[in-house]
C-alpha cells in the first residue's frame, strides 16, 4: 500500500470503465460518469489531501507484486479545499477491482489506514457512507468495526451513515488480541 500516485491514473480508468461493479461511486454531484474524469479527480484530490493534511488514498498492492497495476484504492475522502482536522473527523472511502474483490484486499488494507489514522495521525472518529444497497461496502464497515449510526442524504441520494471513534477501535484491538491469545 502507498498513497496514490500519478502512475496510478490507467489503473484507476480501467476500474471506473467497470461502471457496473463501481455504480455506487458513479453519481458525484457536478461530475461526469467519465472514466478519465472521475479518475483525474480522484487522484488529484488524493494528492491534494496528502499534500495538506497528510491523509488521502491509498493503492492497494498485491502482496509481492509491487510493481503491478494496483488493485484499487483505500483511505480518506478530502476534497480539493476542504478545511478538514484529520485529528478530529475523517471520512473513509474504498474501491477495488472486480477481478479482485471478494479476496479480503479492501478489509486488510483499510485496517491498516484505520490504525495509521487512529494512532498517527490522532483521528477521534472515522465515518463511511454508502448506498443502503452496497452490500459489500455495508459488509466490509462491519468487518472493520464500524456500527450504523443513521441515514442520511448524500451523493444526491439516501445513504447510510457508519461510524467508528477511537475509543472502540481500541476496544476492538484489546479484545481481538485476547482471542488470539487463547
Ligand atoms: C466494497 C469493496 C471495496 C469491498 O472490497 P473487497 O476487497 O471485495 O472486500 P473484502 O474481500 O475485504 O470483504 C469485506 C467483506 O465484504 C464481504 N463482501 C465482499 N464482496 C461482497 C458482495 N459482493 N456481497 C456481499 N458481501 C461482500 C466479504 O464477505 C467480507 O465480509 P466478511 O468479512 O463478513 O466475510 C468492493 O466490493 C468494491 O470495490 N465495490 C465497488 C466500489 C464500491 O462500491 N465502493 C464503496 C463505495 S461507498
Amino acid at each position: 500500500m502507498r498513497p496514490l500516485e500519478r502512475d496510478d491514473l490507467p489503473a484507476l480508468e480501467n476500474l471506473f470503465a467497470d461502471q457496473e461493479h463501481m455504480w455506487d461511486l458513479m453519481d458525484i454531484p457536478g461530475r461526469s460518469n467519465d472514466p478519465g474524469d472521475l479518475s483525474r479527480y480522484y487522484l488529484e484530490r488524493s494528492l491534494w489531501a496528502f499534500e495538506h493534511h497528510g491523509a488521502g488514498m491509498w493503492g492497494v498492492l498485491e502482496r509481492d507484486r509491487s510493481n503491478a497495476p494496483i488493485l484499487g484504492y483505500t483511505g480518506f475522502v478530502i476534497d480539493i479545499g476542504d478545511d478538514v482536522n484529520p485529528a478530529e473527523k475523517l471520512e473513509a472511502g474504498w474501491a477495488i477491482a472486480r477481478r479482485a474483490a471478494g479476496k479480503g484486499h479492501a478489509a486488510e488494507a483499510t485496517a491498516r489506514v484505520l490504525e495509521h489514522a487512529f494512532m498517527d495521525l490522532g483521528t477521534r472518529s472515522i465515518q463511511a457512507i454508502t448506498s443502503p444497497h452496497n452490500l459489500s461496502s455495508r459488509r466490509l464497515m462491519s468487518r472493520l468495526g464500524f456500527a450504523y449510526d443513521r441515514d442520511v442524504v448524500a451523493y444526491q441520494g439516501p445513504q447510510v451513515l457508519y461510524a467508528i471513534n477511537r475509543q472502540d477501535w481500541l476496544a476492538g484491538c484489546r479484545s481481538a488480541k485476547l482471542h488470539a491469545s487463547w
